[in-house]
């Protein structure tokens, strides 16, 4: 029996399930069993030229409408953003009894516990793989493949504009502004790209991998944030220089007080297998018991390798049988997460400072390091004075630390700032250990 699917949003992921789904009917009924067709699509602009022929299939101008349909056996969400109409159809399509596959990140990270729920409560499920790193399959490893192992840390570049714009700007020496305005141009970015930028992006997908990893409720708002937009190119040409990638992590892990979880710019070394994922690229590592590692690396976003992580979703909804529960253990065992503090993260620092040429600057930065028990293992200093400028008198002053703690950081910064011996705020960038 054919398998109706309804497929609610028709921008460029949305036109490109369209398109998959419609030139390979045989080539998915082989795998599944069924032909898989869409009968039932909604969108904002019926008139809009999308390339997709929609003939014999109904247009719905309502999302919810289209959830509700008696027309349709599972729901495909491709609208986007925590709220409604998203959040309401992809409800009222669990209500009724229908399946859900999803890409919207966004409203699992706010939502994702309640809806897990819901379908369990109804007997059907919610497939998720092109929420979390596009076309990689980590969704099903976390859930199936590892499920064997107590997970200890998960990790990864989770955002294809982030690792693009760094990755250009690394190798290019492009401005910040024109990488963004190529990843916008290239489809990567979400419709706001400051979600990509600032990391919310990338959070909202660590939040589902932790939920997964660890057996808890989805917790985003635990996430220690920080995107990109402060990386400098110095930055970047300083790390490779000093052996290490910038990228932008996200890193939940398993501590003694609880799951760490953060999205931050972090220096990798360029001997992880990570440092060496460029361009619009995902990578995501998973530590486990039995396992130890492992790393998945593929396009994190764009609309081919979105569409098609959407369709192995309904590849497996087709073949019908007992769904895995939605977050690897029945929603209503999913343990409470137990947060660690940020400023009891351990690891080693990336510090950058603009410091005044003068007796005593350097001596009194060690000595503010020293005095919270930092110990460094380099300094550099960038860049010469020049003797036609005396009044340049500002050096900028790498430090790599050894192993501290967040807390012992930031106050070692903060009795620097106040001790007058550099200009503007230091920047400061979390080393990953491998
Ligand atoms: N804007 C996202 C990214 C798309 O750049 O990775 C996939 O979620």
């Amino acid at each position: 029996m054919t398998l109706r699917i309804g497929l609610a949003g028709l921008g460029t992921v949305g036109a490109s399930v369209f398109r998959l789904l419609g030139e390979k009917v045989a080539h998915n009924a082989a795998r599944c069993g069924r032909e898989i067709r869409v009968t039932g699509v909604c969108a904002r602009d019926r008139a809009r030229d999308r390339g997709i022929d929609l003939s014999g299939v109904t247009w719905h101008d309502d999302p919810v409408a289209l959830a509700a349909s008696d027309d349709i056996d599972v729901f495909v969400e491709l609208i986007g953003g925590e709220g409604d109409p998203a959040a309401a159809a992809v409800r009222t399509a669990l209500s009724s009894g229908k399946s859900v596959v999803t890409a919207n990140k966004a409203l699992l990270a706010a939502s994702g516990v309640e809806l897990a729920r819901l379908a369990e409560a109804r007997g059907v499920t919610i497939g998720y793989e092109a929420a979390v790193a596009g076309g990689i399959p980590i969704i099903k490893t976390l859930r199936e493949a590892v499920a064997g192992n107590r997970v200890s840390r998960v990790f990864g570049i989770l955002n294809g504009t982030c690792n693009y714009i760094l990755t250009r700007m690394e190798k290019e020496g492009i401005t910040f502004e024109d990488c963004l305005a190529d990843a916008q141009r290239l489809g990567y970015a979400e419709a706001d790209p400051t979600f990509d930028i600032e990391g919310n992006d990338s959070a909202h997908k660590l939040a589902i991998l932790a939920a997964l990893a660890f057996g808890t409720e989805i917790d985003t708002d635990a996430i220690h944030l920080e995107g990109i937009t402060a990386i400098t190119l110095e930055d970047l040409e300083t790390a490779a220089e000093l052996g290490y990638r910038i990228k932008l992590l996200g890193v939940a892990r398993l501590t003694d007080t609880g799951v760490e979880q953060r999205v931050t710019p972090t220096m990798v070394p360029k001997s992880l297998a990570m440092a060496g994922v460029e361009g619009v690229l995902n990578a995501v590592a998973v530590d486990g018991d039995e396992i130890d590692e492992i790393m998945l690396v593929g396009p994190g976003a764009g609309d081919r390798a979105t569409a098609s992580a959407v369709v192995g979703d309904i590849l497996d909804l087709a073949r019908g049988g007992n769904p895995p529960p939605v977050l690897g253990i029945p929603a209503k065992t999913l343990g409470e997460a137990k947060r660690a503090r940020m400023r009891a993260h351990e690891g080693g620092y990336y510090i950058r400072l603009a410091v005044y040429d003068r007796p005593g600057a350097f001596a009194s930065i060690a000595t503010r390091m020293a005095e919270q028990s930092i110990s460094l293992e380099s300094i550099v200093q960038k860049g010469q004075r020049d003797p036609d400028d005396p009044e340049n008198n500002v050096r900028r002053v790498v430090l790599i630390t050894h192993e501290t703690t967040e807390a012992q950081i930031r106050a070692a910064l903060e009795s620097i700032l106040s001790d007058g011996q550099i200009v503007g705020r230091p920047q400061m960038i979390r080393i990953e250990k491998p």
